[in-house]
């Protein structure tokens, strides 16, 4: 009965209800008094859903959160995820609080990183609202192709493989304008009926924030780790936050942060300029206890190299290159 009310409400920001979400920890019935624990991190959710709570079940009810969360890279249980990628070995979610971070730039980067140490690397691009990714690995004018085995011929760049809605529309500039169900189905799709082959890593360009395409891949796919990008000023780290905590309470395994345009080397002077403040990153991760993965500078050969689809880590000189070597390195330290 309380379960059936609790199923009526809804995560904010989410299609998705508090008990399939596991946000449910225990309802009690004490002396009357029911007790509903939310395992769950989110402060502003926290309140929001204590309300709605309140509102089905009665103002007296007590709306309590179960603390002491373990610190590690796997927060709580998973929620038991799908395997819709079982060619996969292991599933990189890249993600961030909002757009225009270098969000994809980090996930072609990383790719390419990891495919130079000898992996077998799919890249998905997930991001069905910005798909950027064909442009920046150089395939933007490659339109989709069957194979005999009626599964999607991946494109192939730069030694890895790529997947993205970029390539099903006629021209590279065709806006898509989908509901969110309709994406979450193309995603499926490319998941199930792309041969990717066999791979060591997938990796997935999210859309920025937090919503139903980013609990969708937490549902269908056990993510090994979530890379969040943030840029260092406040207003990004806010943004970041939001979506850290509500990757712990959807259960998603956060990898670790990187910061994006941290600094700029002027390359006349070489003089230092913290432009958009730095270190908020960094302090970021520590506060929610995540790893950091690294800070990438402004710098111009990254913009020129990923809008000439030659990304940077296969085409750019070495100091460039070993900037995403080095995150990559890191990240699989995380992982082992
Ligand atoms: N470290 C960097 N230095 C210079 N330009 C960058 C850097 N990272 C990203 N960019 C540029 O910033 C723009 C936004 O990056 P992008 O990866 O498309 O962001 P997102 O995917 O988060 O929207 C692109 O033009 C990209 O080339
Ligand atoms: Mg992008």
């Amino acid at each position: 009965m309380i379960y059936d009310k609790l199923r009526t409400i809804l995560y904010p920001g989410l299609e998705r209800n508090i008990v399939d979400l596991k946000i449910v920890e225990s309802v009690k019935t004490d002396n009357g008094q029911t007790v509903i624990t939310l395992s769950m991190q989110n402060d502003e959710a926290f309140e929001v859903l204590t309300e709605r709570i309140k509102e089905k079940l009665g103002a007296k009810t007590l709306v309590e959160r179960k603390e002491a969360l373990k610190k590690s890279i796997h927060y709580g249980h998973t929620a038991h995820p799908n395997n819709r990628a079982p060619y996969a070995k292991r599933v990189i979610a890249v993600t961030s609080g909002k757009g225009g971070v270098g969000k994809s730039t980090v996930a072609v980067n990383l790719s390419v990183a990891l495919a130079q140490k000898g992996f077998k690397v799919g890249l998905l691009d997930a991001d069905v609202y910005g798909p950027d990714i064909p442009r920046m690995l150089g395939c933007a004018h490659e339109t989709l192709r069957w194979g005999d085995n009626d599964k999607i011929i991946p494109s192939e760049n730069f030694g890895i493989k790529l997947m993205s809605v970029g390539l099903t529309t006629p021209s590279p500039d065709t806006p898509l304008v989908w509901r969110s169900s309709v994406a979450v189905s193309a995603l499926i799709q490319f998941l199930e009926d792309v041969d990717w082959g066999e791979l060591d890593f997938l990796v997935i360009d999210m859309p920025p924030g937090t919503g139903d395409i980013q609990l969708t891949m937490a549902q269908e796919l056990p993510l090994a780790a979530g890379v969040i990008v943030t840029t260092p000023q406040p207003v990004a780290l806010d943004d970041v936050s939001r979506a850290i905590m509500m990757f712990k309470d959807i259960h998603v395994p956060i990898g670790g942060l990187i910061e994006n345009m941290s600094y700029f080397i002027a390359p006349d002077t070489g003089k230092r300029y913290d432009i958009f403040g730095t270190g908020g990153g960094e302090a970021t991760a520590k506060k929610y206890g995540i790893p950091f993965l690294g800070a990438i500078p402004l710098d111009m050969r990254i913009r020129t190299h990923s809008d000439n689809g030659t990304p940077p880590t296969a085409m750019g000189d070495e100091a460039v290159k070993n900037l995403y070597k080095e995150i990559a390195d890191r990240l699989l330290g995380v992982l082992q």
